[in-house]
């Protein structure tokens, strides 16, 4: 039933438009953070994700932010990813947008995609805002900002901070406007995010949900897909 259901839609749909989180990557070896395994089991966020720590201690901020871009490093996009650059291909009106800062969906060739949490390999100065690629692993060698010499901070959304506008009002816009909402591994618990699938659903959007387990969203989409991403996705193909 929801085979024929999913064939109808994803051969009909005009606009898609797809929303990944961590799950997305957890096939490449990346960690998710909520979880058994996740970061914020491990780590506490309002010391290492926020505009007050990154305040008082920013070597302590930057040295995480460096040992994940070490783990990124070495990783790189797997079939879920690669299913996702593929339906990019497929339909003319789509879009990603993407939760994650590991620049994954990039290297696999989504090119219509919004981060809206940032991007880790990106610097933003706190002084003149200039927004700079940085691939350092040291947190010793981040260095300082090449127009103004002020301090570089992860170019990434911090908790207590906002969505750049232009991002949030291309993922609202989207989400208002598609006929199709593909959600990929997230836990649908943090916002604005979070309310995407329920923005979709309410402008009648049919939504899909693939996730290793049940979430809010899971309960509001039309089919729920558990398992894996970089299973499932290549199926939709
Ligand atoms: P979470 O870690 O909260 O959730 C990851 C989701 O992926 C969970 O629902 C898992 O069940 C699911 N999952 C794990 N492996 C999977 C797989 N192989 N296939 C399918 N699903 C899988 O990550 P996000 O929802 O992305 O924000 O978290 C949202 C935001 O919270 C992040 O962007 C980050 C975090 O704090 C900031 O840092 C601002």
């Amino acid at each position: 039933m929801d085979v024929t259901k999913i064939k109808y839609r994803l051969k009909n749909a005009r606009y898609i438009v797809v929303l990944t989180g961590a799950g997305i990557s957890a096939e490449s070896g990346i960690p998710t953070f909520r979880g058994e395994d996740g970061l914020w089991k491990h780590y506490r966020a309002e010391e290492l994700a926020t505009p007050e720590a990154f305040e008082k201690n920013p070597e302590l901020v930057w040295e995480w932010y460096c040992w994940r871009r070490a783990i990124i490093s070495k990783a790189s996009p797997n079939s879920g990813h690669i299913a996702i650059a593929e339906l990019e291909n497929r339909y003319n009106n789509f879009l990603l947008i993407t939760q994650n800062v590991d620049g994954l969906h990039r290297i696999a060739g989504n090119k219509r995609l919004v981060e809206i949490h940032g991007n880790i390999w990106e610097t933003r100065c706190v002084k003149c805002g200039a927004v700079e690629q940085n691939y350092e692993l040291n947190f010793k060698n981040i260095g300082t900002c090449n127009s103004c010499g002020g301090q570089k901070r992860p170019n990434v959304v911090w908790f207590g901070e906002s969505i750049p506008h232009a991002n949030l009002e291309m993922a609202y816009s989207a989400a208002g406007s598609c006929d199709l909402m593909i959600v990929a591994g997230t836990s649908g618990i943090v916002q604005p995010a979070a309310s995407l699938p329920f923005i979709a659903k309410q402008s009648g959007a049919f939504i899909i949900d693939i996730n290793i387990e049940p979430t809010p969203i899971s309960a509001i989409a039309d089919v729920f897909l558990k398992g894996k991403c970089g299973e499932i996705l290549p199926g939709l193909l």
